[in-house]
């Protein structure tokens, strides 16, 4: 009897250690190092069990009941405290980590289309409901094709019209999309009916001239074309782009690869007609050139001479600047946020 006794207050003791410990351990660290005091390989609960098989077979069974109804107990408080200390980290955590959504998010910013581009869109798509399709060309392109092959020879005085950014001797900055049309007639046959959009290059700046500028070059070839062909088609456009009834002013001019040639002007939408900067006074604004396509030029492709076409070359910058009522060309270049926010919705 005295042996279980003893057992007991063994037993006691170490239940009334155990129990606050656990209950007071303050992280999951300290209650692990409890656990390996008392239920660890030499812990102490666990050399009392060990012990049991030793007492006398009178008291052996009593103690070991109680011995493992007190491991259970500490086993339980272990896993109460446990899960405690976890939901105490994470509602830690749920203030520490809160992320407050109630707070207005950060704008974002939306981009836009440039306004060239938007207008080089506009422009392209026009054409294209009209039946053109879309064709490019390099912007470092030969001289052959940049010149030669559009009836413009290496002493022509026609070179000097165009201040060219040179590469090598045979190789430029294209100044204009005209070799588009070579290299277009070059892979097909007629009937050829395309547009080709894209940067061009000359030594020019003023306000409105800028070394790097877009051109949409156009060109219909097809037999029994006439310049009414063209004249229609470029009122159609303007129609379309600037509305109904724009009026367009033919002059006579020169092109080395177009016969007859023309040079097309829209009323100055600045001045409306009075006179002003970017009209230079005249109230009109030169949007295009265009004309007949030279039977020279159809006779380097290889096409057959009875063969007609009609092409234009068009200034992109110069009709942006008449869409928005921009009186200098360089705005479109500078990147100044103030000037490109105007055009939030292209
Ligand atoms: C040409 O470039 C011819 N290739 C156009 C052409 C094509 C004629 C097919 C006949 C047949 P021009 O040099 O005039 O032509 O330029 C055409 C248009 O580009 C001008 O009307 C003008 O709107 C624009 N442009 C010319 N130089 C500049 C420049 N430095 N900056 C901005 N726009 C320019």
């Amino acid at each position: 009897m005295k042996g279980t006794e003893r057992a007991e207050q063994e037993l006691k003791a170490l239940e009334a250690s155990a129990l606050p410990a656990i209950d007071g351990a303050s992280d999951p660290e300290a209650l692990e190092q409890i656990r390996i005091r008392i239920l660890g390989r030499k812990g102490e609960l666990t050399e009392i069990l060990r012990g049991v098989g030793a007492l006398p077979p009178e008291i052996r069974r009593e103690v070991g009941q109680q011995a493992n109804a007190l491991k259970a107990r500490i086993e339980a408080a272990l896993e109460a405290r446990q899960q405690a200390l976890r939901a105490a980290l994470l509602d830690e955590l749920a203030v520490r980590e809160a992320i407050d959504i109630t707070l207005p998010g950060r704008p974002i910013q939306r981009g836009s289309l440039h306004p060239i581009t938007a207008t080089l869109y506009e422009i392209v798509e026009i054409f294209q409901r009209l039946g053109f399709s879309v064709a490019e060309g390099p912007e470092v392109e030969l001289d052959y094709y940049n010149f030669e092959a559009l009836n413009i020879p290496k002493d022509h005085p026609a070179r000097d019209m165009q201040d060219t950014f040179y590469i090598t001797d045979d190789v430029v900055l294209r100044t204009h999309t005209s070799p588009v049309q070579i290299r277009v007639m070059e892979a097909q046959p007629p009937p050829v009916k395309i547009v080709a959009p894209g940067r061009v290059y000359r030594r020019d700046a003023d306000p409105t001239h800028s070394p790097m500028f877009h051109q949409v070059e156009g060109l219909l070839v097809d037999y029994g074309v006439s310049f009414a062909d063209l004249k229609a088609t470029l009122q159609a456009f303007v129609d379309e782009f600037f509305g109904a009834g724009t009026h367009l002013r033919f002059r006579p001019s020169y092109f080395p690869f177009t016969e007859p040639s023309a040079e097309v002007d829209i009323g100055c939408v600045m001045c409306t007609g009075a006179g002003c900067r970017v009209c230079k006074g005249s109230g009109y604004l030169e949007i295009l050139g265009a004309g007949m396509v030279d039977p020279e030029v159809f006779r380097v492709v290889g096409y057959d001479p009875e063969i007609t076409g009609f092409a234009f070359g068009m200034g992109v910058e110069r009709i942006a600047m008449l869409r928005y009522g921009i009186d200098d060309i360089r705005l479109f270049f500078e990147n100044d946020l103030r000037f490109l926010q105007q055009f939030p919705a292209l």
